[in-house]
C-alpha cells in the first residue's frame, strides 16, 4: 500500500488495498471495458462503500471474497452498476440533433427509402434516456413523416438502473433546466408535466426500444442502422476497444448513415469507410444523398 492511500484510508470506514483495486479494476475492466486508473480509486471506493454496508461487510477484502466465490455472477451486475458513469443530459452535444433533423428529413424524401419505409436509430450507452427521448420527441416534431414509417430507437445499456429509468420515462423536471428553446418545445410536446415530473407521452415511449447489451460482446442485431449516437462512452475505453467498436459501428451503418461521438472522442484514425462531416459527426461512404 503506498503512503497516500495509507493516510486516506485512516479517514475511510473499509481499507482499500492496492491488490483489492487492481483486483476490482481489473475485474470492471473485463466485465465493462471501462478502465479506472490509480486516480480513480477514491472514485471506486465511493461507489462501492454503500454496497459493503448494504452487504453488512467489515472490509474490501470480504467483498474481494464474495466477488471470487459462487455468487459472483450475481455480484457483478451491482458492481457494474456501481461503476458505471450515467451521466446525461436532454439535446446534450445539441449541433447533433440538428445534423440528425437535416439528414432524417433528407431520408424522408428518398424515393427509395419512401418505397422502403424504415428508419432505424441506435443509442449506444442510452444511460437513463435522455438521448434517445430527445431523439423520438425531434423527430416525432420535425419528421412526422418519418415517424409514421416503421421508425424505430434501439436504446441500449449496460446499467439495468438506467434502462429501468429509461423504460419508466419519467423525470424531475429541472431536465429541462439548460435545454436550448427550439429543443425544449420538442420535448414538451411529447410529454405531461404533473407534480414537478414529465412523463414521456406513448408516442414518444413507443418508438423507444430499451434492452441492455454490453457493447464489448456480440451484438444481435440484424440489420443496419441509419443513425448511431455512441456518445460520452468511449472515453472511459482503451485505445484498441474504441478502435474496435467504431469499426463496429461503421459495419452497422447504412451506406450515407451517420456517426455522432461525444465531444471529446474526435477520431485520429476513422476506419477508411467513416468520413468527418462537422464536430464529432461522421458519415459513412457510399450513400446515395
Ligand atoms: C456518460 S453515459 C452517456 C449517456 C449518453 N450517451 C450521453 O451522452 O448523454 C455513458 C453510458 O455508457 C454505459 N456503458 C459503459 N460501458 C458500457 C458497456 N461496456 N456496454 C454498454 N454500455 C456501457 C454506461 O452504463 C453509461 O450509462
Amino acid at each position: 500500500m503506498t503512503q497516500s492511500s495509507q493516510t486516506l484510508d485512516r479517514k475511510r470506514e473499509f481499507s482499500l488495498s492496492d491488490k483489492e483495486f487492481k483486483k476490482l479494476t481489473g475485474l470492471v475492466h473485463s466485465l465493462t471495458g471501462i478502465v479506472l486508473g490509480n486516480h480513480k480509486k477514491d472514485m471506486l471506493y465511493g461507489r462501492l462503500a454503500r454496497r459493503l454496508r448494504d452487504l453488512g461487510f467489515q472490509s474490501f477484502t470480504q467483498y474481494c471474497d464474495l466477488l471470487d466465490s459462487k455468487k459472483a455472477y450475481e455480484e457483478t451486475g451491482f458492481l457494474v452498476n456501481a461503476i458505471t458513469t450515467n451521466l446525461t443530459k436532454f439535446y446534450r452535444e445539441s449541433h447533433h440533433f440538428d445534423a440528425l433533423a437535416d439528414y432524417s428529413r433528407t431520408l424522408s424524401q428518398d424515393p427509395a427509402r419512401i418505397q422502403e419505409k424504415t428508419f432505424r436509430v441506435w443509442s449506444a450507452g442510452c444511460s437513463s434516456g435522455e438521448e434517445p427521448y430527445s431523439i423520438a420527441s425531434l423527430l416525432l416534431n420535425r419528421v412526422p413523416s418519418i415517424c409514421s414509417w416503421d421508425s424505430k430507437i434501439l436504446a441500449t445499456d449496460l446499467d439495468t438502473n438506467m434502462l429501468a429509468t429509461g423504460k419508466a420515462g419519467v423525470y424531475k423536471a429541472d431536465v429541462l433546466d439548460g435545454v436550448e428553446p427550439q429543443f425544449k418545445t420538442d420535448l414538451l410536446d411529447n410529454c405531461k408535466v404533473k407534480a414537478g415530473r414529465l412523463q414521456m407521452k406513448e408516442r414518444a415511449r413507443q418508438m423507444v426500444h430499451f434492452k441492455q447489451l454490453n457493447l464489448l460482446h456480440d451484438w444481435p442485431m440484424r440489420g443496419q442502422f441509419d443513425v448511431i449516437f455512441c456518445r460520452n462512452v468511449l472515453i472511459y475505453f482503451d485505445k484498441p476497444t474504441k478502435e474496435k467498436l467504431v469499426s463496429r459501428y461503421c459495419e452497422k451503418l447504412r451506406p450515407g448513415g451517420f456517426l455522432f461521438l461525444g465531444h471529446s472522442e474526435s477520431l485520429q484514425s476513422p476506419p477508411q469507410d467513416l468520413k468527418l462531416l462537422g464536430k464529432t459527426t461522421y458519415v459513412k461512404t457510399g450513400g446515395k444523398i
